[in-house]
């Protein structure tokens, strides 16, 4: 079943969502050649307790971290390590606030130091695919109208959509219905409802889609080594149009 939100539990996921942002704003003052995935999560953990919230991903089916790190060909679910980033690396984090038990989601891929121009173009057409989806998150529209356009631009672009991983619904659960595709024919899913909050978070290969996961259970990797990259957002769909809870 798809849960609607009423207007104020909307709101609540909103607190939820500006903590996130103002989160992620800090992280790509941090983001540096030297700095460790795992200095970001224990940064990410202080930060969210000073704003009276918590990591709704640390625990959930056992996943030991606040944030996810997803270092070059790691699509998603990296675990934030000790390894230090390098000049030239892409790292996505992606995490889960809890607020007064109300949640907003929202990933971001960043450079660290100066990036080669392909992984340049990756992060920018990414970014595009995300608010190219978001564009189609209004009432009426069906869940494929998000999913045909993110997979139309990336593939026109030249890279490919990540099929084993999806956006989602969300409230105060991480996960609800319906999952959101990135990939797929326009038209067909459900249909869009005032009320419905989900995630849009596109994942773009430079090569092949195909993932594997490694032996910890959860570092998802592109099978060919290419590089990854993701932006996710919290949407709203509300009489107004998509409102993005984790907006920046
Ligand atoms: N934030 C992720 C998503 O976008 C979920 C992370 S899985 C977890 O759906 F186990 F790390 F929490
Ligand atoms: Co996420």
């Amino acid at each position: 079943m798809i849960s609607l939100k009423t207007p104020e539990q909307i709101n609540a996921m909103h607190e939820a969502g500006k903590i996130l942002a103002a989160c992620h704003r800090e992280i790509a003052q941090r983001i540096r050649p030297g700095v460790t995935p795992r200095e970001i999560d224990q940064f990410v953990e202080t930060f969210l307790a000073k704003h009276g919230a918590t990591p709704e991903q640390k625990g959930y089916m056992g996943y030991p971290f606040a944030t996810c790190a997803s270092v070059n060909d790691v699509i998603c679910h990296g675990f934030p390590g000790d390894k230090p980033l390098k000049d030239g690396d892409i790292v996505t984090i992606d995490m889960v606030v809890n607020k007064n038990g109300w949640l907003a989601d929202s990933a971001w891929s960043y450079a660290v130091g100066t990036i080669s121009p392909e992984a340049e173009r990756l992060l920018r057409v990414t970014e595009e695919a995300l608010y190219l989806g978001i564009e189609q998150a209004i009432a009426g529209n069906r869940i494929g109208d998000i999913s045909h356009a993110i997979q139309v631009f990336a593939e026109k672009q030249g890279y490919s959509v990540v099929r084993d991983f999806t956006g989602h619904g969300i409230g105060s659960q991480m996960h609800e219905e319906p999952y959101v595709p990135h990939f797929g024919p326009a038209g067909k899913g459900p249909r869009l409802k005032e009320g419905m909050v989900i995630t849009i978070e596109p994942m773009l290969n430079i090569g092949t889609y195909h993932a594997r996961v490694d032996e910890d259970g959860w570092t998802a990797r592109t099978r060919d080594g290419s590089l990854s990259a993701q932006y996710e957002h919290t949407i709203a769909i509300t009489a107004d149009g998509p409102l993005i809870l984790t907006k920046q």
